[in-house]
């Protein structure tokens, strides 16, 4: 049996856990207010607020996800909110209030999951900017208004849910009449839920879903040997001394969470915030993105620089494997049927140590990479001590650069070196034309790319002028 919290009612099923969550939603319930569009992660319209315990067991923290690729599974000791669960008796939420007063909504299809998003941005935005506003609505797509009214309706949500800065209470919150004051009585109905995992003797393993359920959501629904591992609770993402260690079952929003990581890989917020928008990054998991093998994954790119092993777990043994060595051919990697990814271990930058991420994608958000590369290079007196490099886009796997490292090490840091690593590299790579650009342009990209890193972490030892054309100036 299935339990959690529906709004403000408890459920108990036997549904298939299979199924996705909007389906059980729309179809076993009748809450028809969260819609479908695509059905693939992509427009935000079926978007619920996912609500769980703290880790400390003292307060609910509330997420977004998109639930067209959630199964109902992972809503088992949740709190899940559809729009009709934000409903306040006989008027408007102050949100959809502030839509509604900047002639936000036309045909009204994406009108839920806008208001479920910035609900979210409500209970949790700590510093209230309209960054992270943005951000919360990062997922979102509308069609027919186009976005001037909606965004007019977020930046009056983001000055009226703050008070001298901070973020309101859940009661203050409940008192401004953004949430209805059912909310304050989920912490002890969420304690007294059956919290045991009912997992998992499957061997077919479903984490996120955000890649499975685009791909065969149907499958799944006939399927009989799931193991549903987001049910397996552990700690996600932990650092001793130099050391990270995050489990598979990190979410990427976990990493972007981690205070502590983020003070150890500077800007990792912003190389996160390019990886899809947050309701899918609060889904979406680092052992997932590694078996799911894609050429650019953006996790496997950035673990790959970060020179990451990963402990592929069996029953109870288990075997140490370097991410560089996973990635055998087209989707094809080393793990065996009943293996698992159970944990992810590597070094963190340190004072002599850089790491620098980039994407290029047709958008900013909700996109996944044309081209992405990642680098950690070490360095003394100007000179390069190690350096791990990986471009994603450009070969069959996610790309580690093993000769162009190779012929990095050593070497003094110049523009002279960096042009000499490009023709390298040039040699390493080969890419294909595909719907994402031609197999020139994803090598143009991969140049542009080494060339940012550097520009950016070396400003002073690389004369821009002598490693980029600029267009027109061409002899
Ligand atoms: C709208 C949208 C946007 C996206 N944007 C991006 C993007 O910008 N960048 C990007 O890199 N990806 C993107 N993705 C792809 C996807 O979100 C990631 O690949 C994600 O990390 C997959 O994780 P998951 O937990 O959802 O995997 P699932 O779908 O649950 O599983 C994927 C595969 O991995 C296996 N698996 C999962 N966890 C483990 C484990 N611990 N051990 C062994 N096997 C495991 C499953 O059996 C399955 O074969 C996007 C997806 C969607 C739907
Ligand atoms: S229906 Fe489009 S994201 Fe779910
Ligand atoms: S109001 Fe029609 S899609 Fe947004």
């Amino acid at each position: 049996m299935i339990e959690f919290i529906l709004n403000n009612k408890k459920i108990t099923t036997d549904a298939n856990k299979s199924m996705t969550l909007v389906d059980f939603i729309r179809e076993n319930r009748n809450l028809k207010g969260t819609k479908i569009v695509c059905r693939e992660g992509d427009c935000g319209a079926c978007t619920v607020l996912v609500g769980q315990l703290c880790r400390d067991k003292k307060s609910v923290s509330y997420q977004t996800i998109t639930s067209c690729i959630s199964p109902l599974a992972n809503a088992h000791g949740k709190h899940i909110v559809t729009v009709e669960g934000l409903n306040i008796a006989n008027k408007l939420n102050q949100v959809q209030q502030y839509l509604k007063d900047n002639y936000a909504s036309q045909c009204g299809f994406c009108t839920p999951g806008f208001v479920v998003a910035m609900i979210n941005y409500c209970l949790n935005a700590d510093s209230k900017t309209e960054e992270q506003m943005l951000d919360a609505i990062s997922g979102n797509i509308c069609r027919c208004t186009g976005y001037v009214a909606i965004i007019n309706a977020a930046k009056k949500v983001v000055a009226e849910s703050k008070n001298e800065g901070k973020k309101l209470t859940l009661k203050q919150l409940i008192q401004h009449g953004f949430i209805p004051a059912y909310f304050a009585d989920i912490f002890e109905q969420l304690k007294s839920l059956d919290q045991i995992p009912y997992v998992v003797s499957g061997q077919e393993i479903i984490a996120g879903g955000t890649d499975l359920y685009v791909q065969q959501a149907d499958t799944l629904l006939q399927a009989t040997n799931l193991r549903y591992i987001l049910q397996e609770q552990s700690q996600t993402v932990a650092i001793e001394d130099n050391e990270c260690s995050i489990s598979g079952i990190a979410k990427v929003s976990d990493l972007f969470d981690s205070e502590e990581l983020n003070q150890r890989i500077p800007h990792l917020r912003e190389y996160l915030r390019l990886l899809s928008s947050e309701a899918i990054r609060n889904m979406a998991t680092i052992g997932g993105n590694f078996v799911n093998a894609s050429p650019i994954g953006d996790m496997s790119i950035f673990l790959l620089a970060l020179d990451a092993q990963l402990l592929i777990a069996q029953g109870d043994n288990s075997r140490t494997v370097a991410l560089k060595d996973f990635f055998l051919d087209y989707k094809k990697i080393d793990i065996k049927k009943d293996e698992s990814i159970a944990k992810i271990t590597f070094s963190l930058p340190n004072e002599n140590s850089y790491f620098h991420f980039e994407k290029v994608s047709k958008r900013k958000h909700l996109d996944i990479a044309t081209v992405n590369s990642a680098i950690l290079i070490k360095y003394e007196d100007n000179r390069i001590t190690n350096i791990d490099l990986s471009v994603g886009g450009v070969a069959a796997i996610p790309k580690y650069l093993v000769n162009t490292c190779q012929f990095l090490k050593d070497k003094e840091i110049n523009s002279a070196t960096l042009l000499q690593a490009i023709e390298i590299m040039n040699q390493e790579i080969s890419p294909i034309s595909d719907v994402r650009g031609t197999a020139e342009y994803k090598r143009l990209l991969a140049n542009q790319l080494l060339k940012a890193h550097f520009i950016k972490l070396f400003p002073e030892q690389i004369i821009f002028e002598e490693v980029v054309t600029i267009v027109g100036e061409a002899s």
